[in-house]
């Protein structure tokens, strides 16, 4: 569930990121000095908080074969992915970029899910030329084109089917994937003819089964309906003579963005595997959210207070839904807190916090407790780093901002501030 930001909460900070007399520090390192070298807006990472997510999720599925491949969509910094490589996760890509860019981190074709609606034939033929692992195909009409290029490059391809099974993921209208209403996969009662009629194709090797119910989900019931459905699935098809290697759970489980305890990796794993275990074949996992999103900060510098009368307090920043949109576009709460240390005694203050775009939704929180403010002070936008910096424009010809990453007590860019003539180079 997305919680919208119209409620006083107190605003604590995540396990990496903490409120020293320093001020706020990421794995210790105090972010007031990133700020001071590298300028704001600035998105800062901790690896340690990657390197737990990760963790914690590939214990959680210990027991039963699993792969866990990152979906780059959340964050596809080369520097997370090398990381993530390293941890032994392999990727869901949702495009060709994504696709290239996983490569260039050092993934290996076989180490690579290719999902997305609306694949380009140039899209599938790269992804077949290359080898992927599974393409999560979306309607019959994708099947066929697969096998069509498939042909034409003379190999065959890996495939699973994207089913919509029609569960409510009980999150926000936005981000729900897996009901009649939305656009993804093929409807659940289709797949075993579509099987079936596929078999027959030699250019198709039908691999899997793909479900992906959405995102941010925070309640298991969901996520064990789908589970099951999955699990019914494969099991029929394999009767069917299907020779299934693996089934693709997808990604969708949520992170607290209001510091309340959420669904943990142990509770899914938990709620998922029995359902699993009755089809017996390995599991992929898609999650993206839950490996990065608290491991990601956004600071920003504020540039200007208004006060309307009433008493409503405006604190303006240099960063807006121009560098992360999740407030703007889904009403999503995220916590901010102060990078400066904080004088015990201080008296809260009630504040709004916006942007600079010329957009009424560009609003990072409403009547947000928050120290005394004034130009030039500092606040973190917390649990930043899934759908923060992928989701950035240039609109208003804003440079996409830099971004860090903490690890071993020390600190480096990772990608370095856009430049108007980064930009102004693809104009003529
Ligand atoms: N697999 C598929 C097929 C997906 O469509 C997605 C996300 C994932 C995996 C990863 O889901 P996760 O584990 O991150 O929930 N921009 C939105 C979220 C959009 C999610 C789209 N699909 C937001 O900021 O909340």
């Amino acid at each position: 569930m997305i919680i919208f930001d119209s409620t006083l909460l107190p605003e604590s900070v995540p396990e990496s990121f903490l409120q020293t007399s320093s001020g706020l520090t990421c794995d210790g390192v105090p972010i007031a000095g990133i700020a001071d070298a590298v300028g704001t807006p600035v998105y800062v990472y901790a690896a340690g908080a990657i390197r737990q997510a990760y963790q914690r999720l590939d214990t959680a599925f210990a027991g039963y074969p699993h792969r866990i491949h990152f979906a780059l969509k959340s964050n596809s910094t080369l520097a997370l992915l090398r990381l993530l490589r390293e941890l032994g996760s392999c990727a869901d890509a949702n495009s060709v970029g994504e696709l290239q860019v996983a490569e260039r981190a050092g993934f290996t074709p076989e180490q690579l899910v290719f999902t997305g609606v609306g694949k380009t034939r140039e899209e599938l033929a790269y992804a077949v030329g290359r080898g992927v692992a599974a393409i999560n195909a979306e309607s019959p009409g994708e099947l066929d084109r697969i096998a069509e290029v498939a042909r034409a490059l003379g190999k065959a391809a890996k495939v699973a089917l994207r089913v919509n099974p029609d569960i409510d993921a009980k999150s926000h209208p936005k981000i729900s994937t897996g009901m009649k209403v939305n656009k993804f996969g093929v409807p659940i009662e289709d797949a075993p003819q579509l099987y079936r009629e596929r078999l027959g194709t030699p250019e198709l090797q039908m691999v899997g089964v793909h479900i992906h119910i959405g995102s941010q989900i925070t309640s298991v019931e969901p996520m064990v309906r789908a589970a099951t459905a999955l699990s019914d699935l494969a099991i029929a098809l394999k009767a069917d003579g299907v020779p299934l290697e693996h089934v693709d759970l997808g990604g969708g489980l949520g992170v607290s963005y209001d510091g309340q305890p959420v669904l943990s990796e142990a509770d899914y794993a938990e709620a998922v595997l029995p359902a699993l275990r009755r089809c017996g074949l390995p599991v992929v996992l898609e999650p993206g959210r839950s490996l990065v999103a608290a491991a990601g900060v956004l600071v920003a510098t504020v540039v200007d207070i208004k006060t309307f009368p009433g008493g409503r307090r405006f604190a303006v920043l240099d960063a807006g839904m121009t560098e992360l949109i999740r407030p703007a576009m889904y009403g999503a709460f995220h916590r901010i807190v102060p990078v400066a240390a904080v004088e015990p005694g201080t008296a809260d203050e009630t504040w709004d916090v916006v942007g600079p775009i010329c957009e009424s939704s560009d609003v990072f929180g409403r009547d947000r407790a928050l120290p005394p403010l004034r130009v030039g002070d500092r606040l973190a936008i917390l649990d930043a780093g899934a759908y923060g910096a992928v989701m950035a424009s240039n609109y208003n010809r804003r440079l996409l901002c830099p971004e860090v990453l903490v690890d071993a007590g020390g600190w480096a860019i990772i990608r370095r501030r856009q430049t108007l003539d980064d930009i102004l180079a693809l104009e003529v």
